[in-house]
């Protein structure tokens, strides 16, 4: 009977190992690839696609909402926020098939260049990816002949996803204000 509290201090102790992982709260765990789905060989995919920035006209998918005082007066309209939900199409013409939206914003941000930041999620509402997202977030030199920006990140079947955006303007119309931009996306994923 004599070791009865040490028995007893050895059960709590137990106990209290057990359970320490469970009260400890942690904020950042260690998990293994298997537990995450991503036991698959990482696939690399090219999606090909047209997206129409319609500004002008009586159905807008890309509309002004903010800009600032000097922007009227700006060669490159520096300071204009455009927001977007825009279609993505499989043909250049804007009555081809959908294939999803770019919704977000894109801001023009260069004061001495016709350069953009853009802001957007990939939408797909089409065949395997329909319901995954990609976002690109980057720099378009709208007047140069082809532009770069990353892929940095996706949901669904996108997730885990890095790549980037390979981007040239295929119809670039300002009195309509009707622009189509050919893209081609590179894409790893799970
Ligand atoms: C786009 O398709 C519509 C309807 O099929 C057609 O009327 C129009 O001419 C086409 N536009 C271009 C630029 O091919
Ligand atoms: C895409 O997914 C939505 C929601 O699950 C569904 O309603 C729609 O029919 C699907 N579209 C295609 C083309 O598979």
């Amino acid at each position: 009977m004599a070791n009865a509290p040490l028995t007893f201090s050895l059960i709590l102790l137990l106990s209290l190992a057990i359970s320490l992982p469970l009260n400890s709260q942690e904020f950042a765990t260690k998990l293994s690839k298997r537990e995450m789905g991503m036991i698959k060989r990482e696939e690399l995919t090219h999606l090909h696609f047209y997206f129409h920035d319609v500004i002008g006209g009586s159905d807008p998918t890309s509309v002004v909402v903010a800009q600032a005082a000097t922007t009227a007066s700006d060669p490159n309209k520096f300071g204009e926020v455009l927001v977007v939900d825009n279609r993505l199409t499989v043909g250049p013409n804007l009555s081809s098939r959908a294939v999803g939206r770019a919704q977000g914003m894109y801001a023009l941000s260069d004061l001495g260049d016709a350069g953009i930041l853009v802001v957007f999620n990939f939408v797909f509402t089409e065949g395997r990816f329909n319901g995954s997202t990609l976002t690109v977030v980057g720099r378009d030199a709208v007047l140069s002949a082809s532009r770069e920006m990353p892929v940095i990140g996706g949901t669904g079947d996108f997730r885990f996803a890095r790549g980037y955006a390979r981007t040239r303007t295929h119809l670039l119309d300002v009195k309509r204000g009707y622009v189509v931009e050919e893209y081609h996306v590179y894409v790893f994923h799970y």
